[in-house]
């Protein structure tokens, strides 16, 4: 046992999971969602406008394949002009954290 995470209202779910990645912290990741929430719709979670755009669901991807997917936006490797914006005020901290909170999200996507 590395580290407990403990979500307090909203957290029931990521226990379970045990959390396999230790590099990024979902509890840190889950509070610099707030920027994404509004696209990318967490299952259980209701946001405004679901369908408007074609978005990726982020919950249960693996974190590795997060971590890169927003350095190549970054990098401008991946072209989509929002995420290259987005990833651009990312740190190689906040990827890891972020990508440890949606993938340690599978359990609640599973769940749907
Ligand atoms: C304004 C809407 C918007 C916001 C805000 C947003 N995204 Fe995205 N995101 C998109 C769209 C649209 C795509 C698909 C882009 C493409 O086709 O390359 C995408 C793609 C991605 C991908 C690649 C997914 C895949 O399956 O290849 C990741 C990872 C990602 N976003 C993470 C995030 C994170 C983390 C945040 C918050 C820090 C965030 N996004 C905020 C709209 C958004």
């Amino acid at each position: 046992m590395h580290k407990v995470i403990v979500f307090g209202a909203v957290g029931l779910v990521l226990v379970a999971s045990g959390s396999a990645f230790a590099d990024g912290d979902a509890a840190a990741g889950k509070r610099k969602t707030a920027m994404c929430q509004g696209c990318h719709g967490i299952p259980g979670y209701r946001t405004a406008f679901p369908a408007v755009y074609s978005v990726p669901k982020l919950g249960g991807q693996h974190a590795g394949y997060i971590v890169k997917a927003l350095q190549a936006y970054k990098s401008g490797e991946r072209g989509h002009p929002t995420m290259r914006a987005i990833a651009a005020g990312l740190s190689d901290q906040d990827m890891a954290d972020l990508a440890a909170y949606y993938a340690a999200d599978d359990a609640k996507a599973a769940a749907k």
